[in-house]
């Protein structure tokens, strides 16, 4: 990959100079001083989804500008990398292909030579066909009952994107009930354990790694619980499947060779839904579904691919993105979807973003001086308006927001999606124009306003409006739609990521976590005080340990 401090290119050079011409311009001047402002800046993608990127603080030579900065470090090539196979996961020697799992041609895609494609495909034909045993009752438990319940076992990417998209898609699900276990915390999985009957239930070990301490636990625990009822070994053939890249370790703890779903290296954990780690979504909403969620996710992988970066609407949201981070200095994105099914869409996606582009060291090896990831974080509409819409309107930091509803909503239930659908509207106009004391005083006379207080409480009722947001419709969240939604984001972080001179397929500060971890579990589980603390670890261990 090329290895170019966007800093110190021409075109961010450029922008640093345009934005100190734009950076007062109000939203309200920008849409009165050009009507096609809506036309130009939003994108259809297909008949299904629009983007309207208009309500941001950019004028057409802002995004010629960011276009530039895109083409002078080199995005074309990076994406081409990307799509052709080559190592772009530098430090950890990795292919990056979650591309590849959802490639619905029969383009063969190589690594050393080798097709991808007939592995991806075959493993695909063994999930069609076991998601069909168990979704038809004829797969049985170790007492020979059909199965009821679905329990995913794993933590991060290995749970945070089936146990989306379940959710998002439950208008499509069948009769099986899907339970998602992560936290080490045994609350989360005894709190399963209680609603389950071990006759009738499935655990999937959803890992790419096989070793994650959290997963692992839960998993043993799991087929404790298995075994105290079965009291038979054979019984885990019978309730546990594995989802992994580590087949050897699969084996170890116990999974029939049978019952082992494998994935690839090239597929980072946080991309990973499309692969076998996506099994709990076959079996929640049926094959058929799954495959048009990996349709659509191919079709906005075409799209990214083969757009003009005019029109290419990943690119064009990354590089807004780093227009607010880099030049605006905003520290946070809200991504807010107004469909309640879409509930855990931010919090994956805030894994996606921030173990993607959460780094300080570019591809040099150097200190970055730039800022690289925000923040991402959001709650479903309207909920969000109740809690923290009030920062967002009145409060001293820009917060560049995505709306995401559907038209159609899956539940048809009295005027409640108008109404919700009206608060979409409403929020991102007057994010983008405010209200002024003349508006407040000219609503306050219509409404023939008698409060003598007005003058007093005018100054809070002002909304000074200039707040970003990007809206994002869609004709209705359906398996292909999602899956373009998904794909756009990820394209996103790739953009972001590439532009801002990271490596966005590694996660090292993770990894230290889990090693201190395990050193201070080692040192309390064996009561030896082998570890020096600092005195503030030390306190809380010791206030641990007098209560433990
Ligand atoms: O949190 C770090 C991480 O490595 C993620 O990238 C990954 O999704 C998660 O842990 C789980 O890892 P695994 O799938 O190997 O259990």
């Amino acid at each position: 990959m090329k290895n170019i401090n966007c800093t110190q290119t021409k075109a961010w050079h450029n922008l640093k100079n345009h934005f100190q011409e734009i950076k007062n311009i109000h939203l309200k001047s920008l849409f009165s001083s050009d009507k096609n402002r809506f036309k130009k800046f939003s994108i259809k993608f297909g008949n299904e989804m629009l983007v309207d990127f208009s309500k941001n603080r950019i004028t057409e030579e802002t995004v010629q500008k960011l276009i530039i900065l895109a083409e002078e470090t080199d995005l074309q090539d990076g994406i081409k990398l990307m799509f052709s196979g080559a190592k772009i996961n530098y430090t950890e020697d990795r292919s990056v292909l979650h591309i590849a799992l959802r490639n619905r041609t029969n383009k063969k895609i190589l690594i050393n030579h080798c097709n991808i494609m007939t592995d991806i495909n075959s493993t695909l034909q063994r999930m069609k066909q076991f998601s069909q045993l168990v979704i038809d009752g004829i797969w049985k438990s170790y007492t020979g009952e059909s199965i009821s319940d679905i329990v995913n076992i794993g933590i991060g990417g290995s749970d945070l994107g089936p146990y989306m998209v379940t959710e998002a898609l439950r208008p499509y699900k069948n009769h099986l009930n899907m339970h998602y276990v992560s936290n080490v915390d045994g609350t989360h999985l005894n709190e399963v354990l209680k609603k389950i009957n071990p006759q009738k239930t499935l655990f999937l070990i959803s890992s790419k790694t096989f070793t994650t301490d959290e997963t692992m636990t839960n998993a043993n625990s799991a087929k404790k619980w298995i075994l105290h009822y079965s009291k038979s070994i054979s019984s885990l053939d019978k309730h546990f499947i594995a989802l992994s890249t580590n087949v050897d370790n699969a084996l170890k703890f116990g999974v029939h060779i049978n019952n082992i779903f494998p994935f690839w290296e090239w597929v980072g954990g946080r991309f990973s839904l499309w692969s076998s780690v996506g099994l709990s979504i076959i079996l929640s909403i049926g094959f058929h579904n799954f495959e048009k969620f990996l349709d659509g996710a191919h079709a906005m992988d075409n799209h990214f691919y083969e757009a003009d970066f005019r029109k290419n609407i990943p690119i064009l949201l990354a590089l807004i993105s780093i227009w607010y981070t880099n030049f605006f200095h905003s520290k946070t994105e809200a991504i807010l979807p107004y469909d309640q099914y879409m509930h855990r869409f931010p919090a994956y996606f805030q894994q996606a973003n921030m173990e993607s582009n959460g780094k300080s060291i570019d591809r040099n090896g150097k200190k970055i001086l730039y800022h690289t990831s925000p923040i991402i974080w959001g709650e479903p509409g309207t909920n969000g308006q109740h809690a923290f819409y009030q920062l967002i309107h009145q409060g001293t930091q820009l917060i560049p927001c995505d709306f995401i509803a559907p038209i159609i909503s899956h539940n048809i239930l009295g005027q409640h999606h108008l109404k919700l659908i009206s608060n979409f509207f409403a929020q991102t106009q007057t994010l983008a124009f405010g209200q002024t004391k003349e508006e407040i005083i000219k609503e306050q006379k219509l409404l023939k306003d008698s409060n003598h207080n007005i003058k007093k409480i005018l100054p809070f009722q002002i909304c000074p409006g200039n707040q970003p947001t990007n809206s994002i419709l869609v004709r209705k969240i359906t398996p292909y739609n999602l899956g373009s939604l998904i794909a756009l984001y990820e394209h996103k972080i790739f953009v972001q990521g590439y532009i801002l001179n990271i490596f966005s397929f590694d996660q090292w500060g993770v990894e230290i976590g889990k090693k201190i971890a395990q050193n201070i579990y080692s040192s309390l589980y064996y009561n030896k005080n082998t570890i020096h603390y600092d005195s503030s670890t030390q306190g809380l261990i010791n206030f641990y340990k007098y209560f433990a």
